[in-house]
């Protein structure tokens, strides 16, 4: 382009053919960004275009470069300002001290930063305008920086105790019901303690300076050209990393702590497997697998995490610690309950439709409870009610134990309940009415297909979030066992 090397070129004069014979002089060679006839219009286009070089008639502007300093700063070490008299044929660049004679040559240069050799702005600018003082950049002095930081710091000390002893003693989280849990609690108090006090001095600085420091009634003028302050962007980057790096070096040691590689004595060891979507929990030691989490209090249980599909997240927040389930990984979780009561384990990790219901029942019970518990799940279970027709009571009993093992009973209650799915009491035998209005008889050869095919039967007012993998992981002789299974639920 060849205004390129002109650059970007502003003209100030009120006389038009000041302006145009200019504009007409560059040519293409520069890019006119601007072509102004007062002094306002001219701090409004600088604002705007940033030019590299302002030309200004000279004979009827009355703009000096000390008017522009503050509009071209930080650039204006690098902005040309050339003024030029048109005199008859004449044309004249004054050059502060001297007023030469000049060609069109002679502005192309000058424009060009050539062979018109003049001092550096800065240095002009002092010797020929001393700067007046009022346009002094209004840069309080040390002493003033000080006084003006005190009360602000005050107000913060002042705000950050109650702030930092709210977040220090409000419980931020559901009440504790593990061992493990406490330094984490403890963390969790701290950090939000600190960062309460970051909060307050921020917010306080923030209303502190739009109250204090704002603009009096009348005062168009732009502030000082603050550039930067390097005590200030030192101290706010090397205080929040030591802060940080406290914080995390803390907390890598409680993890440390907290999630011990070795086994403790007589823990308690339960197989958790995480699928699309429910929980199975195995204890290979007692040779037990249910749909609900059973626990004694106060004994250490190893969790050993398994996922038949995808990645879930193990997570009881009474418990605290958390983790993943991940596909042909088996990872390790040691947690030690102190308190009896009634929890619920929730997948913390984005998992698919049903997500969201991907919950179990955890029940930590004192170990008298536990072990009748462990009675009732390995004593031979009771035969079920034949109360249908041409029920296999001993399948119907493998049936249950399979609904339980493979977590169908998470979506389908026994009783009636509604749950993510259809209740299963009272199923057979029933008239299905479906999303599409049609309906059907639910009989052995539809329990079948909707174990098999989940979405060729989408029950009216259920979600389409039944796992589709089922045919993978049951036999043909598993799925006619829960078919009579849910035959005996009338
Ligand atoms: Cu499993 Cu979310």
């Amino acid at each position: 382009m060849p205004w390129s090397e002109l650059g970007r070129v502003l003209i100030v004069s009120p006389h038009p053919l000041f302006r145009e014979g200019i504009v007409r002089l560059l040519g293409d060679q520069a890019e006119v960004v601007g072509v102004v006839a007062s002094l306002a219009e001219a701090r409004s286009a600088i604002r705007k275009h940033r030019p590299q070089a302002i030309i200004v008639d000279h004979e009827n502007v009355e703009l000096e470069e000390a008017d522009l300093a503050p509009l071209l700063w930080p650039e204006l070490e690098s902005v040309r300002i050339i003024y030029v008299t048109l005199a008859g044929n004449e044309m004249i660049i004054h050059d502060r001290q001297r007023v030469v004679a000049a060609t069109e040559k002679d502005l192309l240069d000058a424009l060009k930063g050539a062979s018109y050799k003049r001092q550096s702005p800065k240095e002009s600018l002092r010797e020929a305008h001393p700067r007046p003082a009022q346009r002094a950049p209004e840069i309080p002095e040390r002493g003033g920086i000080m006084r003006k930081l005190t009360v602000p710091l005050l107000i913060t000390v002042v705000l950050s105790v109650p702030v930092a002893l709210w977040f220090w003693r409000t419980d931020l989280t559901p009440e504790l019901a593990a061992r493990e849990g406490q330094p984490i609690d403890f963390l969790l108090r701290l950090e939000f303690a600190i960062a309460g006090v970051i909060f307050v001095l921020c917010m306080v600085f923030f209303f502190y300076s739009l109250v204090v420091f704002r603009r009096a009634p009348g005062d168009l003028e732009d502030g000082p050209p603050v550039h930067g302050s390097t005590p200030l962007e030192v101290a706010w980057t090397v205080i929040p990393a030591i802060i940080v790096i406290g914080l995390a070096s803390y907390a890598a040691g409680i993890l440390w702590d907290i999630m011990p590689t070795t086994g403790y004595k007589d823990e308690l060891v339960v197989d958790v497997t995480g699928f699309q979507w429910g929980w199975r929990f195995e204890y290979p030691d007692l040779g037990i697998t249910s749909s609900e989490l059973v626990l004694p209090v106060n004994r250490p249980v190893l969790f050993r995490l398994y996922s038949v599909d995808v990645i879930h997240s193990f997570w009881i927040p009474e418990l605290r610690i958390k983790m993943d389930n991940i596909p042909g990984i088996e990872n390790h979780l040691r947690l030690t309950p102190t308190k009896v009561g009634e929890y619920k384990v929730r997948c913390a990790e984005l998992c698919g439709t049903a997500h969201a219901y991907m919950l179990a029942p955890v029940k930590v019970v004192e170990q008298s409870a536990f072990e009748e518990w462990v009675k009732s799940q390995t004593a031979a279970a009771p035969a079920p009610p034949t109360g249908a027709a041409g029920v296999d009571a001993q399948a119907a009993e493998r049936g249950r134990a399979l609904a339980q093992q493979f977590g169908c009973l998470g979506c389908h209650s026994t009783d009636g309940t509604k749950l993510v799915g259809p209740t299963w009491k009272g199923l057979f035998g029933s008239t299905r009415t479906f999303q599409d209005g049609s309906t059907r008889v639910a009989d052995e050869e539809y329990i079948r297909e909707s174990i098999l095919n989940p979405s060729a039967y989408v029950v009216e007012g259920f979600p389409d979030v039944m796992p589709k993998n089922f045919k993978d992981q049951l036999s043909e002789d598993q799925i006619r066992d829960l078919v009579e299974f849910i035959k005996t639920l009338q």
